[in-house]
């Protein structure tokens, strides 16, 4: 899909970037041309991260950063304009989840998972901004949401309101800081099978079954599929692009929307619901 160092020149922040889904975007990046800035909360495992991307030629700073820490997250992008003399794009990829009943999470748990997604998002896109627009430097931010940002979804209650504040984001500060040559996009993944959010989305093979089997065509996301989606909304060819949000899910969304459940009817039920709907109503009328 794409020739050459299409993101030559960039330096690219990425939360969470150590692991899953974060990791695969970063490579991708990386193999494009771009330098990347990888943070997350286990140091170790950023380290492992950059020296496998290093062997690859790809050049990684890495630092360790709860984005739950605001003071922490202005730190770091200091110390990422100070190594690289720039930063161009920040993907806000760190996320926090996992599958309840609301009503059995705790006020901590609420928190845990809104201040990583919905706070968390926030204090490095007004960090990385305010840089930005001090600076007169262009930026582009990526927020990775999910479908139910507009949708919203039980069990995933504070996960769903968060993602949701996080669009809600993507579509403001698109037209806010415009001016300042700043866009704002977002990618909604479906299911991607990642190690972290496997475990606490789909702990047991039923749980498995249920997210990966609603996908119309047929199977999960591929990791590389979302890392060219991301390259191509974070290059310079996706430039005219401000405030959206594209979904990459095979269908998953929208499954079960509408008389879409119907796909589960034999051909034998259709027969029988034709004569069924073929029958007048009385009168030969449509009913009232
Ligand atoms: C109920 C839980 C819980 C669980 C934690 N808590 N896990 N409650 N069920 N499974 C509660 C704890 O008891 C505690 O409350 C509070 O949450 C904080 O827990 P900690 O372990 O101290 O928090 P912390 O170490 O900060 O961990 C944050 C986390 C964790 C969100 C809880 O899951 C995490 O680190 N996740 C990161 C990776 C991740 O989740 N990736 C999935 C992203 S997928 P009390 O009151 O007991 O102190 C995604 C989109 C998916 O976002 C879309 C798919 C289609």
């Amino acid at each position: 899909m794409f020739s050459g160092p299409v993101l030559k020149g960039k330096v690219i922040l990425v939360t969470g970037g150590g692991t899953g889904l974060g990791k695969a975007m970063a490579r991708r990046f990386g193999e494009l041309g771009a330098r990347l800035a990888l943070v997350g909360r286990r140091e170790a495992v950023l380290r492992q991260t950059a020296e496998e991307f290093g062997r690859a030629g790809i050049e990684t700073y890495v630092r360790p950063l709860d984005v739950r820490e605001p003071e922490r997250v202005a730190e770091t992008v200091d110390a990422v304009w100070e190594h690289y003399g720039r930063l161009d794009v920040l993907v806000n990829n760190a996320a926090g989840n996992f599958i309840s009943p609301f009503e059995r999470l705790s006020p901590r748990a609420v928190d845990a998972v809104v201040n990583i997604v919905l706070h968390g998002t926030l204090y490095c896109t007004l960090e990385a901004g305010k840089r930005w627009i001090a600076r007169r430097h262009p930026g582009t931010v990526l927020n990775i949401v999910a479908t139910y940002a507009w949708t919203g979804s039980g069990y995933v209650v504070p996960s769903a309101v968060a993602k949701a504040g996080v669009l809600a984001a993507t579509r403001s500060l698109a037209v806010e800081w415009a001016p300042y040559g700043i866009r704002h996009v977002a990618i909604a993944p479906g299911p991607f099978p990642t190690e972290g959010a496997w475990a606490r989305l789909a702990p047991t093979p039923e749980l498995a079954q249920h997210l990966e089997g609603g996908v119309p065509l047929g199977r999960v996301g591929r990791p590389e599929e979302l890392a060219n989606l991301a390259a191509y909304l974070v290059s310079d060819y996706a430039a005219f692009i401000n405030g959206e949000v594209v979904t990459i899910d095979g269908g998953a969304w929208l499954n079960d929307v509408g008389f879409n459940p119907l796909r589960r009817l034999t051909p034998e039920d259709w027969d029988r619901i034709r004569e069924l709907t073929r029958r007048p109503t009385s009168g030969g009328e449509a009913p009232a």
